[in-house]
């Protein structure tokens, strides 16, 4: 069992630095480690100063590295599911504009990223999987990938296998449309079995954690807080923040004094919102952080915590309880406020969203018959009441502002 750390953070904060810094510590204290870069603008080859490709490629013992290319692994490991899926939505009832364009969602390219991860994990030739991210936005668009097309996928389906069942020979005689055969359905069948184990590697605070990476600077720490907020918000376990590029004491009038005044504002911010979590902080070096012998800087400064990669703090996840009047979920969103959420249920699953992300919770069967009754946010928790439906007021759809 692998244990995944995945860094995230704003453009250019030390993400692949700090990223490349625990790879190469990982290894050097003997576990087979494999740092992975999932950015497109992939720098680790800069880093090491040798190529690396989109294959695996050993960097010293114990080190592999790799630079994943999604368009590759799509080729490679997922044509038949491209063309399953792109028969079924072309099929009657299901077609987009007129149906004739290929299947692709925006982000599907990226969850090809995170199933190669799930592979690297399931093939147990690593005991660490150090993952190099792009920038906050896409990484959050990718993390929340996995759920979205899980859902997608349920509903697509039914409608999926009833066509097939109903509709192929029709179609294929009367419409000349060709759905997907049973094997076709049974290559997307396996994808949705994939992306439901992926969701569970991905999520289990034992195995896998997200780590933040920051600077001390007012853009960075909103940033930083906003994204906390909704990796928590899909469930993800945050286990450490690196506040990078700490500019070093100096005199208390030269040209950096103010600098080092902003900085000990935002530092005491983030001190503040993770102040459960550990915070590393990593110093400014007088010059960036080429090759190996200047990433292990970081490694000596910051690093030396002997539990670095272990689970640190399990974080709480989402949980339904049995309440007198019904049940309850709670999610942990530290940080939203209220106003910010909206929620809705469409009767299968409870619809939240905050901001420009929306997160649909599937509901456990015994809950269809339930309504929510109320919702409250307090102490970085929301609370959801469901309360069993009387039929002369059940109502479908309903929708509340928290
Ligand atoms: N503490 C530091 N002191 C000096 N230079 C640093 C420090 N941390 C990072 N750098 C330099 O800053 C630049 C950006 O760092 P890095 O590539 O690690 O950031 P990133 O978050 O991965 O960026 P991107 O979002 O573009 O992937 C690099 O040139 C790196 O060497
Ligand atoms: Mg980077």
């Amino acid at each position: 069992m692998a244990r995944i750390l995945i860094f995230t953070g704003k453009g250019g904060v030390g993400k692949s630095s700090i990223s490349s810094a625990h790879a190469i510590r990982s290894a050097r204290e003997g576990k087979k480690t494999i740092l992975v870069s999932t950015d497109r603008a992939h720098n680790l080859a800069d880093i090491f100063e040798r190529k690396i490709g989109r294959e695996v490629t050993n960097i010293e013992d114990c080190l592999d590295a790799i630079e994943l290319d999604p368009e590759t692994i799509m080729r490679q490991d997922y044509s038949n599911f491209m063309e399953a899926i792109t028969k079924l939505l072309a099929s009657p009832g299901i077609a987009v504009d007129g149906g004739e364009q290929t299947f692709m969602f925006p982000g599907l390219e990226e969850l090809f990223s995170l199933l190669k991860i799930a592979d690297l994990e399931e093939s147990g030739a690593y005991d660490r999987i150090i993952v190099d991210c792009a920038p906050t936005g896409e990484t959050l668009a990718l993390l929340k990938f996995p759920e979205l097309l899980g859902w997608y996928m349920e509903k697509l389906f039914l409608v999926g296998r009833m066509a097939v069942r109903v509709l192929a020979p029709i179609a294929r005689s009367k419409y000349k449309i060709d759905l997907p055969d049973a094997k076709g359905m049974n290559d997307i069948e396996k994808l949705y079995a994939r992306l439901i184990n992926l969701q569970k590697l991905l999520k289990d605070p034992e195995r896998t954690s997200v780590r933040i990476v920051a600077i001390p600077e007012k853009m960075v720490v909103e940033e930083t807080k906003r994204s906390f907020m909704y990796l928590n918000l899909y469930g993800y376990h945050v286990d450490g923040i690196y506040i990078n590029r700490i500019l070093p004491e100096g005199e208390p009038d030269d040209f950096f004094a103010e600098w080092r005044q902003i900085q000990k504002v935002y530092r005491a911010e983030l001190e503040e919102v993770f102040a459960n979590k550990p915070i590393y902080p990593v110093p400014w070096y007088e010059t960036d952080l080429r090759g190996e012998s200047g990433i292990a800087r970081i490694s000596e400064d910051a690093l030396r915590d002997e539990r670095i990669f272990d689970v640190i703090a399990k974080a709480e996840g989402e949980f339904f309880e049995k309440v007198r009047e019904g049940y309850r979920l709670t999610i942990p969103i530290p940080l939203a406020q209220k106003g910010d959420l909206h929620l809705s249920t469409n009767g299968h699953d409870v619809i939240l969203r905050l901001g420009n992300y929306k997160r649909s919770i599937p509901l456990p069967t015994t809950l269809t018959a339930y309504e929510i009754s109320s919702a409250k946010l307090e102490d970085g928790r929301l609370r959801i009441r469901f309360a069993s439906a009387s039929p002369s007021d059940a109502q479908q759809g309903k929708e509340e502002n928290v």
